[in-house]
């Protein structure tokens, strides 16, 4: 089974083959493993088993899931997504038959958004060139670093304590060692020059928290914002998005970056508010593997 299709305005959230080479950057949520995975010219991210093209049959799919990804242990969901570009957003995901759709999947639908402010003298605000103003944009936005914020990044335990810490108030699980683990892999990740993880914090006690991975292709993806709860509505998320995304620039100038967000959650307004545009919409059949 191997999945085609042409390539569409999105992002291209597509894997057509599974494997672990020096480009597959793979990593984890609560329970099942994400492969992102450079299969096409434009870049390509895949988190589980990503299909180019809606499915005419999920179940197939989940099958596969389960006998590849699935088969990681620890792994109690089989996940299979698609992305539908932005114009088709909000209908409903293509399943052939509706009987297809196994009784325990659930489908989620999660906004995909790229980084796409508007330069000046662009009207189109496709700045996919070799444009020196992103950055010069960036330092344009309306957002300033709260009073006594020190933001940091670094492979040190003190930085990754301080992201370990947020995560648990995110709201995305409390299992310690879990996230131990998740920022375990990370390191990975910054010690291969594939990933930052920065950490904001007020007075020296961490307050909100990203990450920024990218795939060497030409790809960033900003990931898992979490600001804790006492410090939120303050503009913390949104100076360290800023100051990960300037960092990011600085090195890797050309890269397309996105970040994910909840159809209709508060983060998406701001990551708005910052210039990113959504350009796809992430279908995301679920269904619990048969080990958990
Ligand atoms: C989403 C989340 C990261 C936002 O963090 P935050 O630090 O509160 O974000 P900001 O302060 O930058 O922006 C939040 C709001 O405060 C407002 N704000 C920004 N600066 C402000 C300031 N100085 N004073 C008052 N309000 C401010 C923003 O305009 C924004 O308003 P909105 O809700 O109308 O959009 C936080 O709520 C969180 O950790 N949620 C749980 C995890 C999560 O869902 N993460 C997102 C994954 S995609």
């Amino acid at each position: 089974m191997r999945a085609t299709g042409a390539v569409r305005g999105g992002v291209g959230l597509a894997a057509e083959r599974l494997g672990h080479g020096p480009e597959v950057l793979v990593t984890t949520t609560s329970d099942h493993v994400a492969l992102r995975t450079p299969t096409r010219p434009d870049h390509v991210s895949g988190n589980a088993l990503h299909l180019y093209d809606p499915p005419e049959a999920i179940r197939p799919w989940l099958e596969r899931h389960a006998t590849t990804v699935g088969a990681v242990p620890g792994v109690t969901r089989a996940v299979v997504c698609w992305e539908v570009d932005d114009d088709l957003a909000g209908t409903e995901p293509r399943v052939a038959a509706p009987g297809d759709l196994p009784r325990d999947a659930g489908v989620d639908r999660v906004s995909v958004l790229e980084w796409r402010p508007d330069l000046p003298g662009d009207e189109s605000g496709d700045d996919s060139g070799d444009d020196p103003d992103r950055r010069a944009v960036l330092a344009g936005l309306d957002v300033r670093d709260p009073a006594g914020l020190d933001i940091r990044s670094g492979r040190d335990e003190k930085v990754l304590a301080g992201a370990r810490a947020l995560y648990l108030q995110a709201g995305w699980g409390d299992d310690v060692d879990y996230w131990r683990w998740h920022t375990a892999q990370q390191l990975d990740l910054m010690v291969a020059g594939r990933c930052d993880v920065w950490v904001a914090s007020v007075m020296g006690i961490p307050a909100s928290r990203v990450s920024v991975m990218h795939d060497r292709a030409g790809l960033a993806i900003v990931e898992d914002v979490v600001t804790h709860p006492l410090h939120r509505g303050r503009g913390l998320a949104s100076a360290i998005v800023v100051h990960a995304l300037d960092h990011h620039l600085a090195a890797r100038p050309r890269d397309r970056v996105v970040i994910r967000a909840d159809a209709d959650g508060a983060a998406r307004r701001i990551y708005e508010r910052l210039g990113f545009v959504p350009v796809a919409t992430d279908v995301v059949v679920t269904r619990p593997t048969r080990g958990s």
